[in-house]
């Protein structure tokens, strides 16, 4: 059973999730398939003269900012079915994430891909921003625009960053009790947690606020974050979590046993708990599912999540660059393994693992951050 995904995305079904009555956001995940259908093609890196660079979004521009939301606005204004709308993008992690897809190519099987706790959770993420900005930078014309990262391992990135809010208004009556309208910032999502706007601290250790002293918050996290970049991490089986292992085990039922299964610890040491924990803290805890980022079906629809996984992208490079022995998996089955997506052609396509494992090769870097982890002593 190779880890490859989905051989055709027309063996694709609703969602699973929690609580499908309450669902905000709809278990309705698959993309539409081209027409007439075709096999999506192996997709070519393109040669890049030279790599987009991503900002730490706690100090980017205005500049940025208002084109960036620009970008955002034309995205969620393109029909809705168009591989490159918002609602479609948003869908994507759903799919991937919630068993919409059958793995493999057997109609028939009771295997659905989850890519969440196993080492397909780097790479997938990777190929999934990978896509999201080029077609950003195509709405934009401009070929250099790079995703902003929530740099929540630097004490100044550990709240929510002012780009993600919106002001509060009443647009009726000044006088009147303000709101923060999702009108006046396409980067700010409603569905999210109240009591954690900023400047709240940000907890990368609990999923229940325990304690609320920033001070202490930062001495955690900072704390949190040398383990799991360092003593939890010192191969690419910790780092990147166990390769699912074959076949992958998410049937269409949601039987007891099956859901046990699902829960068996395989992550990598920064997608749980700091990358959970970071979903968990965002979304709104009064919502059944925690919309939007507290749920994987619904986390594609809040802007902050790109800017979550670009951090947890850069720490995939920082982990390679703390020490020369810390390199990607190495079986061909991750190689190997491999997502369908629209690219910013909207061409059908099919990504590898092994074409990801260089930014540098995929045209982009990170905005250089002090490190104030690496050493810190707790
Ligand atoms: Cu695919 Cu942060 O989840």
């Amino acid at each position: 059973y190779p880890m490859t995904a989905p051989d055709d995305i027309r063996n694709c079904f609703d969602a699973h999730v929690e609580h499908p009555k309450h669902s905000l956001r709809g278990v309705h995940c698959c993309p539409k398939p081209p027409e007439p259908y075709y096999k999506p093609k192996d997709y070519m890196l393109p040669v890049i003269p030279k790599p987009r660079i991503r900002p730490a979004a706690q100090r980017v521009t205005a500049k940025y900012i208002k084109d960036y939301e620009w970008a955002i606005e034309k995205m969620k204004s393109l029909d809705d079915d168009d591989p490159h709308s918002w609602n479609q993008q948003a869908k994507i992690h759903c799919a991937y994430c919630n068993d919409a897809y059958i793995q493999g190519n057997n109609k028939d099987s009771k295997y659905r891909i989850q890519i969440h706790s196993s080492s397909l959770f780097f790479p997938f993420h990777r190929w999934y921003l990978y896509f999201y900005e080029r077609i950003l930078g195509k709405l934009l014309h401009d070929d250099t625009f790079a995703l902003p990262y929530w740099n929540w391992d630097h004490p100044t990135g550990m709240m929510i960053p002012g780009m993600y809010e919106a002001a509060m208004v009443n647009k009726h009556d000044p006088k009147k009790k303000k709101e923060r309208d999702p009108r006046n910032n396409h980067l700010f999502d409603g569905y999210r947690n109240v009591k954690h706007l900023p400047p709240v601290t940000m907890d990368l250790n609990h999923f229940e606020d325990t304690n609320t002293d920033p001070a202490m918050l930062v001495h955690q996290n900072l704390s949190i974050m040398r383990r799991q970049m360092k003593e939890n991490a010192q191969s690419a089986r910790f780092f990147f979590g166990k390769d699912p292992s074959p076949p992958n085990p998410y049937p269409r039922t949601s039987e007891p046993d099956v859901l046990a299964y699902r829960h068996e610890q395989t992550a990598g040491s920064i997608e749980s708990p700091i990358h959970n924990v970071v979903h968990n803290w965002t979304g709104n805890p009064r919502l059944p599912m925690g919309e939007d980022m507290g749920d994987f079906y619904s986390a594609g629809y809040d802007p902050i999540f790109f800017a979550h996984h670009a951090n947890v992208d850069r720490m995939w490079t920082i982990w390679k660059d703390l020490d020369h022995k810390n390199k990607e998996p190495k079986s061909d089955d991750w190689l190997n393994a491999s997502y369908v997506s629209y690219d910013e052609n909207r061409e059908l396509v099919r990504v590898y693992n092994k074409d990801c494992v260089d930014t540098i090769r995929m045209g982009y870097k990170y905005e250089d951050s002090p490190i104030p982890w690496k050493d810190y002593k707790s």
